[in-house]
């Protein structure tokens, strides 16, 4: 039995494409047969696949049906957080919707699920991402004030509801924890963030995070060991489709 991870496949079987990178970056070609045939090829019936948001471009649920569909369809246990793009996925409806998808997508949100003695907790999160301002050396001297404002409030929320995500997996009798993050856990003048805090506070071993797209993003935030967790990007242009195993 093994835990896989992958963010960000941005399905668009049933709408018009319009972001760039994706009709232009090598990386995006074909990349929904790529990632169905790594998964094939890896994934057994008895292992779990977490998708970490911005599963599609879908606006409203009628118009993500088929990306469902697709994800549906690979192998093992499948479950799904939010991503900033999901706008078919209201959270506060989150109970709603489970119930439309049916048990073959679970949807984490405010709620963990057991995987061995682990609980898998997470949440969107969040991330101030500027505008930052540069000196001619390239250093950041300042950042748009109003709209890191507007992003504290966001993180606030997504703490809140990460904060009952540990909790419910400490009800399910877990004291082990995997954390998932659509959002990267901290951006790039920070070295920690409320999300680093709750990850030390209730012992997480993981921190895996999406959301970082091309070369120019994939450095954003913590990689590798920091204060004992491991931190993983596991965005699918990052991994080129490859999903991730997280545990054994
Ligand atoms: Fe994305
Ligand atoms: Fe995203």
């Amino acid at each position: 039995m093994s835990l896989y991870a992958l963010g960000d496949l941005h399905l668009h079987f049933q709408v018009q494409l319009k972001a760039q990178r994706q009709l232009t970056d090598p990386v995006w070609q074909g990349h929904e047969e790529r990632f169905r045939r790594w998964c094939e090829a890896l994934l057994r019936p008895e292992d779990t696949l977490v998708l970490l948001g911005d599963h599609s471009f879908g606006r409203k649920l009628a118009e993500c049906e088929k990306d469902l569909d697709y994800i549906r369809a690979l192998p093992g246990k499948k479950i799904l957080l939010r991503g900033n793009h999901d706008s078919f996925w209201d959270a506060k409806k989150t109970v709603q919707l489970q119930e439309k998808l049916g048990d073959e997508l679970l949807l984490l949100q405010n709620n963990a699920f057991l995987y061995r003695d682990y609980a898998l907790v997470g949440t969107k999160g969040f991330t101030f991402e500027g505008p930052f301002y540069l000196n001619r050396q390239g250093r950041i001297i300042d950042w748009d004030r109003e709209k890191e404002a507007e992003a504290d409030r966001l993180i606030e929320r997504e703490a809140e509801r990460l904060r009952l995500s540990f909790e419910a997996g400490k009800k399910l009798g877990a004291r082990k924890f995997i954390l998932f993050l659509h959002y990267p856990p901290t951006n790039i003048r920070e070295k920690s963030s409320v999300f680093t805090r709750l990850a030390q506070e209730y012992g997480a071993e993981q921190v895996v995070y999406a959301h970082c797209h091309g070369q120019s993003r994939f450095h954003d935030s913590l990689l590798g060991m920091h204060g004992g967790i491991r931190y993983s990007l596991v965005s699918g242009d990052f991994l080129n489709w490859k999903p991730c195993k997280i545990l054994d």
